[in-house]
């Protein structure tokens, strides 16, 4: 099966569309784990709250992860150090590990069924001169109060040069955890709302073609931020697309493992399967080329005698410093809230930001605000980024092909044919279309026209 998530196999409960006038303490644009961490934990405080998805909860980026929940992402903790101070990356370590420890307790108290397991988590090399940045990453991680170890012992197939081990980490079956988060947050006043999409956000009102929420607060959850002024995600976020493909047959392996390596693969198992996933670009980009067969291709090599069950793809944002956005949209909307640029760490990333949005909503001291605030001083400006979206802006007016190309509905880029998903893909800022030009992917909100 291709395009298929292993996660996505069994349908889940349905939702209403919105429809008419909604009134609630707090309206979440976004059914993914942000959106419903953060619904959860308000509803829990007593607020009423709304979810409104424009598909289907958690089948969006939630339900097309690898389920890892760990604080290990990728060699970030000596990059922090370096490029901010130690303090900060302390902070964003505790953060993320905590987020590990409360999704546990929400499992344990909720009763969720949801394969959840404690892991180690390893970053390897194979290379031999990218030992030192494994070994100065194990020194910052020690520095951070990680339990965590240099090892050459790992349980993958192949020899390593050097890993690095953080212990007592976890793994589960997002969508059963998130779909449990729905059916406790639906009912007594809170509601979630499938199939509607959010085309304007109106200070505390959400408005979708057939319905409006009026809340006191609002959150932006909807993976890409969807309002461009203010804010000026569109600006300072980019987006990459990797593929996962589900193993039968492989041997089973303990731990969850990513690549140091840039076209390195990640691992872990899932019940009898074995997950790998690699192949990344950035999304609207070598669009003629299948990323699925370069991943099977290198599946078959590396585990031979075991077939595909079935295959899928994500897509992940990313901010320059690689810190989310978690926290006010902008300094000129103190009611509108945002979480998004959780790169590939979205179950540990969307769980803090659904603590420190629920925090900052109830008006809670939280440590970790600062940090993550969008309007954080301490950055690294995104220039290589923006000078290649410009490009791509530019690049299409130069080209005079608007009338036969199409145009992506968010800020009118020339779209590229993905061969593998059968979509429209924007190399600007991610936007996805599929091939009857219904939006997949956010920032944009309008369909393409289709004469
Ligand atoms: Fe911004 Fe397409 S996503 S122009």
């Amino acid at each position: 099966m291709r395009n298929k998530s292993i996660w996505l196999l069994e349908e889940g409960d349905e939702y209403p569309r919105l429809k008419g006038d909604v009134l609630v303490d707090v309206a979440i644009a976004g059914g993914g784990i942000a959106g419903l961490t953060a619904a959860y934990m308000l509803k829990k405080a007593g607020l009423k709250v709304a979810v409104v998805e424009a598909n289907k909860i958690a089948e969006g980026v939630s339900g097309h992860t690898t389920g890892k929940i760990t604080s290990q992402h990728d060699l970030i903790y000596n990059k922090l150090s370096r490029k901010f101070d130690i303090d900060t990356a302390k902070l964003y370590a505790r953060a993320n590990q905590d987020a590990i420890e409360r999704i546990e307790q929400i499992i344990n108290q909720e009763k969720i069924e949801c394969n959840f397991l404690r892991q180690d988590a390893y970053i390897y090399t194979c290379i031999k001169n990218k030992k030192k940045d494994i070994e100065q990453e194990a020194k910052a991680a020690l520095n951070m109060g990680i339990k965590s170890e240099l090892t050459k012992e790992t349980g993958l197939p192949f020899e390593v040069e050097l890993a690095l081990r953080f212990k007592n980490q976890a793994m589960f079956h997002p969508v059963k955890y998130f779909r449990s988060l729905a059916k406790k947050i639906n009912g007594d006043g809170s509601f979630i709302f499938e199939k509607s999409r959010v085309t304007k956000v109106d200070n505390a009102l959400l408005k979708t073609n057939e319905g409006n929420i009026t809340a006191n607060n609002v959150i932006i959850a909807t993976h890409f931020p969807i309002m461009n002024t203010p804010g000026l995600y569109f600006a300072k976020m980019y987006q990459h697309r990797s593929y996962l493909v589900a193993l039968e047959g492989a041997r089973a392996l303990d731990g969850m493992y990513i690549s140091y390596e840039k076209d390195g693969k990640s691992f872990r198992m899932f019940d009898k399967y074995l997950l790998v996933c690699g192949a990344d670009h950035k999304t609207g980009k070598e669009g003629g080329i299948s990323h699925y067969d370069m991943l099977e291709e290198y599946a078959k090599l590396t585990f031979p005698g075991a077939n595909i069950f079935t295959e899928w793809s994500s897509q992940d944002c990313l901010s320059p410093d690689i810190i989310p956005y978690i926290g006010r949209y902008s300094s000129k909307t103190p009611k509108i809230y945002v979480a998004t640029g959780f790169a590939k760490w979205g179950m540990t990333g969307g769980t803090v930001a659904g603590i420190i949005l629920s925090d900052m909503i109830l008006e809670r001291e939280n440590e970790f605000e600062e940090i993550f605030s969008p309007q954080r001083k301490k950055t690294i400006p995104m220039l290589g980024n923006i000078a290649v979206n410009m490009s791509e802006v530019t690049g299409q007016y130069a080209s005079g092909l608007l009338k036969r190309t199409p145009v992506c509905t968010h800020l009118k880029c020339k779209l590229t044919w993905n061969i593998d998903e059968k979509s429209w893909d924007c190399p600007c800022h991610g936007s996805r279309f599929n091939e009857h030009g219904s939006v997949i992917e956010s920032p944009a909100v309008l369909n393409l026209k289709t004469q």
